[in-house]
């Protein structure tokens, strides 16, 4: 799939902006702070809904504007649709597939798939677990709009057994009515739980053959899913293990005043030829095996959708080396790449002639060839 069009109005520092894009490669350059990232940023709401910068919709609106919008155009197979966001100040929200307006946010998933990839994406690793959760539940969505819903419903019930928590210190005879919050978090989370451990499997395969031609065979990566859950059978085992968790746990959750249990604690490890990469790794192995990660998302979405995902490349070059970025480059030519630099000249050459190229300029997108 692939964006033919972006149009953008009273969208963070563009007034008005329209421009088609190419299947294959697109290169913005420019300075800092003259919206690269907005416009990537664009395209990564239209794909999820969400910004991957912000959670507060009213940032992403032109200052002291009412209202703006976000359009994009795509092509998925040899069908054309449209994605359209309209964000306002003072409400929610409305998105349209098509022209016509949905109702639930899962509705747009699926339709346009991303992958952005930016600096804060090579810590991946060596950051908190919080990030690597993020990571999972946002790829899952994508491709699996019941992992969705039903990670909306876990996070809802936990924020409201929780609560009860703390209410409960105060007055004991409420402890009851855990069993309702807990029968339902092992129902939620028991989904949750089945498709992270078929994700990782998948993306385990996908990530190592990524990260033994990035390191030309000399390093084997393997990631594995980090879970109180992880070797269950099947859901209805899932399910049970977790209520029984959450069960155990009560005495202490009630003292802590939170939910210690279940998989909102999950997370994923690395190694590296056997050593966990994230307290032992170098910062360059770390960096790797975060590229193999991302990158093994592409495939991972393939074989989902059947189709590549759109991948929007924020400023990573500079951070690469050479090999790395090559890699990167070449193996890319069946996916659309949209690609942020703040200098052209380490990329002048590559695939010239067939790709656009644009110079981003304080919220003003011109294309150069
Ligand atoms: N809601 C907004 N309205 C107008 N300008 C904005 C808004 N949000 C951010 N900006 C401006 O966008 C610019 C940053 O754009 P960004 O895409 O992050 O730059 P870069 O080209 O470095 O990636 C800054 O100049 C900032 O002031
Ligand atoms: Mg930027």
């Amino acid at each position: 799939m692939y964006v033919k069009r972006v149009t953008l109005r009273n969208y963070r520092n563009y007034k008005d902006l329209s421009i088609c894009l190419h299947p294959g490669l697109n290169i913005f350059y420019g300075d800092n702070a003259q919206g690269k990232t907005n416009f990537l940023e664009s395209i990564y709401l239209c794909g999820t809904g969400r910004s991957h910068r912000t959670s507060k919709e009213k940032e992403l609106i032109y200052w002291n504007s009412e209202s703006g919008l976000v359009k994009s155009d795509i092509r998925s197979g040899n069908i054309d649709t449209s994605i359209q966001i309209q964000l306002f100040n003072i409400k929610p929200k409305i998105v349209k597939i098509g022209g016509v307006k949905i109702n639930k946010l899962s509705e747009l998933l699926g339709n346009l798939n991303v992958v952005m990839f930016s600096p804060e994406d090579l810590k991946l690793i060596k950051e908190g677990p919080i990030f690597r959760r993020r990571f999972m539940d946002v790829e899952i969505s994508q491709v699996k709009p019941k992992y969705y819903y039903n990670f909306q419903q876990y996070n809802r019930v936990l924020m409201q057994r929780n609560n009860l928590l703390k209410s409960i210190r105060g007055d004991g005879s409420k402890a009851k009515m855990l069993d309702v919050w807990d029968e339902q978090l092992s129902e939620y989370g028991s989904h949750i739980v089945k498709y992270r451990i078929e994700f990782i499997k998948k993306i385990s395969i996908l990530a190592k053959l990524v990260h033994r031609k990035i390191t030309s065979g000399d390093e084997e990566l393997n990631i594995y899913y980090s879970s109180k859950f992880k070797n269950i059978n099947n859901r209805e085992e899932g399910k049970i293990a977790i209520y029984k968790d959450l069960v155990d746990s009560r005495k202490k959750d009630i003292e802590r005043g939170f939910t210690s249990v279940g998989p909102h604690r999950d997370d994923i490890d690395f190694y590296i030829n056997n050593i966990d990469v994230k307290t032992y790794g170098s910062q360059g192995q770390q960096r790797s095996a975060a590229l193999s990660l991302k990158l093994s998302e592409l495939e991972f979405m393939r074989s989902e959708c059947l189709e590549y995902p759109v991948l929007l490349l924020d400023d990573v070059l500079s951070e690469l080396d050479i090999k790395r970025q090559k890699y990167l480059l070449e193996n890319l030519k069946n996916i659309q790449t949209i690609l942020t630099c703040t200098s052209i000249n380490e990329i002048k050459e590559f695939r010239k002639g067939d790709r656009f190229v644009f110079i981003v300029d304080k919220g003003v997108i011109n294309r150069m060839e």
